[in-house]
């Protein structure tokens, strides 16, 4: 199975229940080809096994994942998988995001059950998993409330989006723990939960009018005060490096030069900027001049959770 990463344009950010890993916010994202995970799962097997782009891991919330979906679908035996990421784990590339869509998916099918992406058990899996992993079961702009529905809004609108990959290590602080400490320590957390809706209605909104500069505005007003909240935590939490301010430099030197180009970051250094496929090449060019920028990737809108051709070799 194959999921691609989803970015946030309009973010989450907090957990409305930890145990069930509710968002306190609803968001709207972007699912992208290309970048994302590839995984593979054979059941029967001695033990649950993972390993991801070829190393061996032990992580709880992948055995987790698996004894869930074997209780649930009656499987047999223990589950052996392979993951490839195609962009750097953990650092901020919503990689969690799509590797617990394919995990599930694959497991799922795997075990036998039909892959129904509106099944609410599935869902609640990938949830549990990553609170952004629904998004990424579906392609295109897709929305995410508060209660963990998902909702596709738009697979037909060219779009694209240049990753500006910034860095290769993983963050110092996961997302869960960084949600937990902003929850509890910032002064501005309840002001970015109160003001949220309006930034997501009006985002709905733009999308309905395929009006890319209203989106892209409100893009960067989410991904501000999403970073200003962590940023008033005690201690400060802060995901932003000098290269990340160096890109957003860029994107505004686009902007006056009328080029239509909006940027957003997540929990780590990276920006992503969104545009027209027609002005991707030149947003590309201007991102790639950046002195820091490790790479970058133009990608298109993406298909949700798919099946694909096997090339993970067997672990
Ligand atoms: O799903 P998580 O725990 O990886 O959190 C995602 C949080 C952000 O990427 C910063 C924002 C978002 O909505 O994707």
């Amino acid at each position: 199975m194959r999921a691609g990463i989803n970015v946030a344009l309009i973010k989450y950010w907090g957990k409305a229940d930890d145990a069930l890993n509710l968002p306190a916010v609803g968001s709207l994202s972007l699912t992208l080809a290309d970048l994302g995970t590839h995984t593979s799962v054979r059941w029967r097997q001695a033990e649950h096994r993972f390993e991801l782009d070829g190393v061996r891991r032990d992580d709880p919330q992948v055995v987790a994942t698996l004894d869930a979906v074997r209780d649930h679908l009656g499987a047999t035996g223990c589950a052996h998988v392979c993951s490839r990421n195609s962009v750097p784990t953990a650092s901020g590339l919503a990689s969690s995001a799509s590797g617990a869509a394919a995990l599930v998916s694959a497991a799922w099918l795997a075990a036998g059950g039909a892959l129904d992406v509106a099944d609410p058990t599935l869902l609640r899996l990938v949830r549990l998993a990553s609170g952004s992993g629904p998004r990424s079961l579906r392609g295109g702009l897709v929305g995410l409330d508060v209660q963990g529905r998902v909702e596709p809004l738009d697979d037909g609108w060219d779009l694209r989006m240049v990753v500006a990959v910034n860095t290769l290590v993983p963050k110092a602080t996961k997302s869960r723990p960084g949600m937990a400490h902003t929850r509890d320590t910032s002064p501005y957390y309840a002001a970015w939960v109160d003001t949220h809706p309006a930034d997501l209605t009006a985002a709905r909104a733009a999308v309905t009018r395929r009006d890319l500069p209203a989106l892209g505005a409100l893009m960067e007003h989410s991904t501000w005060k999403m970073h200003a909240c962590m940023l008033a935590a005690r201690p400060a939490l802060n995901y932003l490096q000098p290269v990340t301010l160096a890109v957003i430099q860029a994107v505004h030197a686009l902007r006056e030069a009328g080029v239509g180009a909006w940027y957003t970051m997540d929990a780590g250094p990276h920006v992503k900027v969104l545009c027209a496929a027609a002005d991707a090449q030149r947003v590309a060019q201007a991102v790639q001049a950046v002195a820091g920028v490790r790479r970058i990737h133009v990608a298109e809108p993406g298909p949700g959770v798919h099946q694909v051709a096997d090339h993970v070799p067997p672990c």
